[in-house]
């Protein structure tokens, strides 16, 4: 069932009293908590079996004054807020001490999500809200109501239910911590959306480069149960590949990398729990290009593939 108001003023009132709550955004669906709660955001870790090094991301609405949590709000990062909120982009920016507990170092990731069920949670809450993807950690991230509730029913004290979710990767997350800003991790937003607005960012920082500077792309990510594999290369190729592979398999299936990169994009994550639900033993994927939202694409299945890459 969708949901109405009267379940979010539920639910905010549920954020306000230490509660967890997840709820759809237009990437994926969240777990959130109040952020200025430390021991509301502390149990987020352990529903979700999050590493507590991992930090969270900071969910506001337009009108919140970002004085509150931010130091200092570099030109370019003003530029991308007004380009692209409310919208799939997550900015990392210097932090006000003191403020929130979960960031990382000295800075604190901020985005403002566009979605009317997570804008009404924020508003009716009155407060920022903290909210990783609504998964169990490393698991792939969930994009239907149906998702979170196989990873986290029954551990949350309420679930909203908004449809599945537009753009189904999680957001694009750009660093403005440093002297050059940089994509630590691609999604909706592209690199090309980005540099139309402020010009030229580090090229550095796409794809696994970047472990070190968010503390989250480290970890195993977006796993199925079934043993994933990665095909790279020219694309007739990679496809017999594909093919000759999935022929040798127990009980495969092929994702089809044929559809347009938004219908890719949207359902990624929603094809890798429905090939574990049949029962796959092995999931096959040919590269697309890197172009544009191809690299938030490639940088999800590289994940979900780990160690099984190969290329043609
Ligand atoms: O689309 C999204 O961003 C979704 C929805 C729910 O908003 N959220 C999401 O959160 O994907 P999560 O926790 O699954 O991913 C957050 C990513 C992690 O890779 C984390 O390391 C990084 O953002 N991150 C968070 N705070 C950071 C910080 N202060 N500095 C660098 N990276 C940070
Ligand atoms: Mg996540």
């Amino acid at each position: 069932m969708q949901t109405d108001t009267i379940k979010i003023k539920q639910a905010a009132e549920i954020i306000k009293n230490g509660g967890l709550v997840a709820f759809p955004t237009e990437t994926v669906y969240g777990l959130g908590a109040n952020a200025l709660d430390e021991a509301a955001c502390g149990r987020i870790y352990l529903v979700k079996g999050r590493p507590a090094d991992n930090p969270l991301i900071v969910h506001v609405n337009s009108d919140f004054d970002m004085e509150r949590i931010v130091r200092t709000m570099p030109p370019g990062a003003r530029m991308l807020m007004e380009a692209f909120w409310p919208g799939p982009l997550t900015l990392v920016l210097k932090a006000r001490p003191g403020v929130f507990s979960y960031g990382f170092e000295d800075t604190i990731a901020v985005r403002v999500p566009n979605h009317i069920v997570a804008r009404l949670l924020i508003h009716h809450s009155g407060v920022p809200i903290a909210a990783p993807s609504a998964n169990i950690s490393g698991r792939p991230s969930p994009t239907t109501v149906e998702h979170v509730l196989a990873d986290l029913g029954g551990k949350v004290d309420m679930i909203l239910d908004g449809g599945p979710c537009r753009h189904g990767l999680e957001s694009t997350v750009v660093d403005f911590t440093e002297l050059r800003p940089k994509i630590l991790r691609p999604g909706s937003v592209t690199a090309a959306m980005i540099e139309d607005v402020i010009g030229k960012i580090s090229p550095e920082g796409h794809g696994e480069s970047v472990a070190p500077k968010s503390p989250g792309l480290k970890y195993v990510h977006y796993a199925p149960k079934a043993k994933m594999t990665l095909v790279l290369g020219e694309k007739e190729a990679a496809r017999a590949r594909v093919a000759e592979l999935a022929k040798q398999a127990e009980n495969p299936a092929i994702m089809d990398m044929e559809r347009k990169p938004e219908e890719i994009a949207a359902n990624l994550f929603a094809d890798l729990r429905r090939f574990d639900a049949e029962g796959h033993d092995e999931i096959f994927a040919q590269s697309i290009d890197e172009a544009g939202l191809g690299a938030a694409i490639m940088n999800r299945l590289k994940k979900a593939a780990g160690r099984n890459i190969l290329e043609v």
